[in-house]
């Protein structure tokens, strides 16, 4: 087919100069394999819209799309073809879509949308490795079928101005952590019931973080209208309110349920800007469901471990820190969690041993934890924690020199500290307090 090659070559090249993908275009496997898959021709040959479009709608668009945090739009069955290696390879390495906890676990709420359903991966597979046949394209053109937009929000605070991020720090070249006070116009307590950022410039967002810092402990540099560095000063832990990484959906506690933000502190926004591109202008911000008073106050406990000192060169090093929960102390319910470590974490685990010995699982990703991605998963169903219960949370990682986000060389011991080239080890769980 020598007409199609340039359609096929044109985009592959647009995309995979600037991803530095050397394997991109190169189809001779491809071609190879199609040739091989004409002789089973008795079985229908997959098609782009009806057998692959579903899948990468429904796990790659929200990103992978015109003007989205991914490279390239999938929504194009050119693109798609020009990258379809790639994109297997991507798959199957469980680079994308990005890794989530396990559901499996415990599910969470939008797990079904951020991690591929059985059989996905296989039906794309059997199109690249066939004659990529494209079929009819339907009426309506494809999207993600879930619009990561809260609805309803009553208070949308945006960064105070415009900011271009200018990428200074040297230790983690590309990247820029800025933290911006956001104006709730609040001198009194409030509740926040459901959240979600505005996204502004998507190409450069890498992560958020929500959280408060108490009015008498705030540096006034952090008021200007464009932000403060602030990588290694997130404040006080126990002032997180959410981690957002792109492709995550909107937080929306049940009735009657919210986080308090109290009069005494102010809401920062942490923005995590990655250089995929240079002089982008952002104004983020967040969106928010609020309330006076709620029935259930949700609170922000940080279960941390601090002891650990993670061996130079150790592969895997996990630390487990234990919180038995004493006679005497309240029952709480676990609504969610938002597993923390820096760029050296790997995975993460969380779960209740029961007084009887059992074990219940609240979070797990082995394996599955970037530094990138970072998220709050709140759960579907939520669990009780009574004396005599003990939480357990554990971290893994990789501080060999084979690890693409070792920051050391030689590798060296590394221990508990706030600066990315330390480590940190937290779940920040969500509770109430009570049964109910
Ligand atoms: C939550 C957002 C998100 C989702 C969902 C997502 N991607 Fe990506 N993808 C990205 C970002 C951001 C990059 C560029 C940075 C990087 O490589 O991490 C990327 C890069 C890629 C690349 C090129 C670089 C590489 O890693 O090889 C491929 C191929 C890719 N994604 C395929 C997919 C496929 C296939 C899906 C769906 C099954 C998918 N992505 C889902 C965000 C996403």
């Amino acid at each position: 087919m020598p007409p199609l090659r340039l359609t096929r070559a044109a985009p592959a090249l647009l995309l995979c100069l600037p991803l530095g993908i050397t394997a991109c275009g190169d189809d001779g496997d491809t071609k190879a394999a199609a040739e091989g898959a004409d002789g089973a021709e008795d079985q229908a040959a997959p098609e782009f819209y009806a057998d692959v479009a579903p899948m990468l709608a429904e796990n790659c668009l929200r990103c992978h799309t015109e003007g989205g945090q991914g490279p390239g739009d999938f929504s194009d069955p050119a693109v798609v073809d020009a990258l379809a290696d790639v994109m297997l390879a991507a798959i199957d390495d469980g680079r994308m879509p990005p890794p989530v906890a396990d559901p499996s676990c415990r599910d969470y709420i939008g797990s079904e949308h951020l991690t591929l359903k059985a059989g996905a991966r296989d039906t794309f597979a059997a199109w690249v490795n066939s004659a990529r046949l494209i079929g009819a394209a339907p009426d309506s053109p494809m999207q993600a079928p879930v619009a990561p937009e809260l609805t309803g929000a009553d208070m949308e605070l945006l960064i105070p101005a415009t900011y271009t991020p200018v990428y200074a720090d040297t230790l983690n070249p590309g990247n820029e952590y800025r933290c911006f006070v956001l104006d709730t116009g609040h001198t009194d307590d409030f509740f926040i019931t459901a959240m979600h950022p505005l996204v502004d410039s998507a190409e450069i967002l890498h992560h958020s973080v929500l959280f408060t810092v108490p009015k008498d402990e705030l540096d006034p540099s952090w008021l200007a209208p464009d932000g403060v560095d602030c990588i290694n000063d997130m404040g006080a832990t126990d002032g997180m309110i959410s981690a957002w990484a792109p492709g995550m959906l909107p937080i929306e506690f049940e009735d009657g349920a919210g986080i308090r933000v109290s009069g005494d502190s102010v809401l920062v926004l942490q923005l995590h800007y990655y250089a995929s591109a240079t002089g982008v202008p952002d104004r983020s911000g967040y969106a928010m469901r609020t309330a006076p008073s709620v029935t259930r106050e949700l609170r922000m406990a940080p279960f941390g471990a601090y002891g650990f000192r993670i061996p130079a060169g150790e592969q895997t090093y996990s630390f487990t820190e234990t919180i038995n929960w004493s006679e005497g102390y309240p029952p709480i319910r676990v609504w969610g969690s938002f597993p923390h470590m820096h760029v050296l974490g790997t995975g993460y685990r969380m779960w209740v041993e029961r007084e009887d010995g059992t074990e219940d699982c609240l979070l797990e990703g082995n394996d599955r934890y970037d530094f990138h991605n970072q998220l709050t998963y709140m759960f579907n169903e939520a669990p009780v924690v009574r004396p005599g219960d003990s939480v357990h949370f554990e971290c893994t990682w990789d501080n060999s020199a084979e690890n693409p986000n070792q920051l050391f060389d030689p590798p060296q011991d590394i221990g508990y500290g706030e600066r990315t080239d330390q480590e940190m080890c937290y779940a920040f769980t969500l509770v109430s307090i009570g049964e109910l």
